[in-house]
């Protein structure tokens, strides 16, 4: 059983972290959807700014609540992210609220001794219930793409195993979210079980592997370090899942993750000085470098 203070701490770094996820899977969605998906298209930009609301309603309630360490730790903005923001809305004409990002930048950690108000617990139980309702129907709205692609019916600009990554992500946070109105600790939090483990690791492996494919061919050496990534993942989810005996993997996991971290900054930092080519969004390669700082903070808590 989780205690007050616990409950909303944690509740309000996931959704901080989360919601951001969300609202961001939404633009890459509209972003890749072809004319006659129009009315879908819509409906993506209506998720967006759902999740934008959320997400500053998250802000409200988080500010001066929630841990340095989890402000620290660049899963909620990087030092691209304003600049990501600013060039995807300029290539894709997608409108961002860039005021989350400045925000968010200027937040503060919770002080010693600060108190958790039962008031406060009640507005983090309402924000929860009001996110797990929309996000049931993302979720859905996800599900019903993922299947129209991969039956044929419909087809947008996207590989369908990345429409399957962002389903499985949102699925991820709904069961972090229906854990904690249990009032209980989700496993994600300390990654207690080879389930945890396995599914972040799976997470990168297909960020490696939607980077391999997403590169211009002529970037040799940036398809060469993707895949590199994407065996070193591969090796770590079969270690993980098929063999829960295996002990200690010849692979560090946070030494590997922490590179895999660089690389996506430095790929992030090369698309937005045009020094990098592919046809990946700068806000993409910050968004999945942002869900690698993430998955570090877990390992370290
Ligand atoms: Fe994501
Ligand atoms: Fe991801």
């Amino acid at each position: 059983m989780l205690s007050r203070e616990e409950y909303i701490q944690i509740s309000l770094e996931n959704n901080l972290f989360w919601t951001r996820i969300m609202k961001e899977h939404a633009i890459f969605i509209e972003s890749v959807l072809t004319p006659p998906l129009k009315e879908v298209s819509m409906q993506a930009d209506e998720f967006k700014r759902i999740f934008e609301e959320l997400l500053a309603n998250t802000m409200e309630l988080a500010n001066e609540t929630i841990s340095m360490e989890a402000l620290q730790s660049g899963e909620f903005y990087t030092r691209f992210t304003d600049e990501a923001e600013r060039l995807t809305q300029q290539f894709t004409g997608i409108e961002i609220d860039r005021n989350l990002t400045y925000t968010v930048n200027i937040m503060e950690p919770s002080t010693i001794g600060m108190e958790m108000t039962e008031e406060k617990e009640k507005e983090v139980s309402w924000l929860n219930q009001n996110i797990i309702s929309q996000l049931t129907d993302f979720l859905q709205f996800k599900a019903n793409l993922l299947s129209g692609q991969a039956s044929c019916n419909a087809k947008s600009l996207e590989y369908t195993s990345i429409l399957e990554h962002v389903l499985e992500e949102g699925r991820k946070y709904m069961e972090i979210l229906t854990t904690l109105q249990d009032r209980e600790m989700p496993a994600d939090e300390h990654l207690v079980s080879s389930q945890e483990e396995f599914f972040w690791n799976m997470i990168m492996s297909d960020h490696a592997k939607i980077m391999r494919g997403k590169f211009d061919p002529v970037e040799i050496h940036f398809f060469n370090e993707a895949n590199r990534f994407a065996k070193i993942y591969d090796t770590l989810t079969s270690l993980t899942w098929e063999n829960d005996e295996v002990e200690e993997p010849l692979i560090n996991v946070h030494d590997v993750t922490s590179d895999f971290r660089d690389f996506k900054a430095f790929t992030t930092q090369g698309i937005i000085e045009c020094k990098v080519s592919s046809v990946m969004m700068p806000l993409f390669t910050d968004h999945i470098l942002r869900e690698a700082n993430h998955y570090l903070r877990l390992m370290t808590k």
